[in-house]
């Protein structure tokens, strides 16, 4: 750690590449350095195999692995309880990104290469067959300052606070979920963003009707079920 820095000339010299098998021992010193936590083997055997379900890219310089990003994409019906919220209950169909890992080399870092890493995966969420993945996500320890520094450069959001979430060598330590909206994603609307929008349709002075009586025939509907649902269960 006590290495000193290494400023690259371009970022034109360094290759970005997918994970192999060939990678695993590499990675997993890697993993050790940055992280608190240690993945079982059968995690590293996955994100490096050939036709690994998760999106494993690797930032390469001088043949040394210098960089990575692993994410893998998620149905947000099924997350965990924690990260249950994150789109709009209308988007409950759609998937969503969870960034397993992003690290870099200590000596390598504040070259852009963690921005290489993220925007090669955020053009690969945004092409036309994933638009149905409309929000990025993670974890980060509360006290992972530069980590937060740079995800919040990078537009994501505070989504949530996990009060005790890590375990780390027997001690509970607290994380945040950040999220980034990508494909015309969004969270569930707050009032806030009720009062806003009706604000912003009288002040525009159209569609104020329609949307008003649109959202009463959804609670008239959503009314009007109820009993049906509620009778059937009770058989
Ligand atoms: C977080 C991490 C991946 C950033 O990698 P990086 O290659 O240095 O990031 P970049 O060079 O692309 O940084 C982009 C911007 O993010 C911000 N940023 C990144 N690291 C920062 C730091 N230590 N302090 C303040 N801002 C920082 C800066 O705004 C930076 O732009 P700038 O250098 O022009 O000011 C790296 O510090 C790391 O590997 N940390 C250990 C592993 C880790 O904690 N991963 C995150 C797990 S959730």
């Amino acid at each position: 750690m006590n290495e000193s820095r290494v400023s690259l000339c371009s970022l034109a010299d360094v290759q970005l590449r997918f994970l192999c098998p060939g990678d695993l021992e590499e990675v997993r010193a890697l993993c050790r350095d940055w992280f608190p936590i240690e993945y079982p083997l059968y995690w590293y055997e996955e994100i490096t195999s050939a036709n690994s379900r998760f999106f494993s890219l690797a930032a390469v310089y001088n043949q040394e692995i210098i960089g990575l990003i692993v994410a893998e994409i998620k149905r947000h019906g099924s997350l965990n309880e924690e990260d249950q919220g994150i789109l709009a209950n209308s988007l409950d169909e759609c998937d969503v990104a969870y960034i397993l890992s992003l690290g870099v080399l200590a000596k390598y870092r504040r070259n852009g290469i963690a921005s290489l890493l993220l925007d090669s995966l955020l053009k690969h969420l945004t092409t036309p067959e994933r638009r149905k993945v409309k929000a990025v996500f993670l974890h980060v320890l509360t006290t992972n300052a530069a980590a937060i520094r740079f995800y919040e450069r990078k537009n994501f959001r505070l989504h949530n606070f996990l009060p005790y979430y890590y375990s780390i060598h027997g001690e509970c330590r607290d994380g945040f979920i950040y999220v980034l909206y990508i494909n015309e994603g969004h969270a569930p609307w707050t009032v806030y963003d009720y009062i806003k929008f009706m604000c912003s349709k009288v002040v525009n002075g159209v569609g104020l009707v329609p949307w008003v009586l649109f959202r009463i025939n959804r609670v008239l509907h959503w009314v009007w079920k109820q009993p049906a649902t509620e009778q059937r269960d009770e058989y």
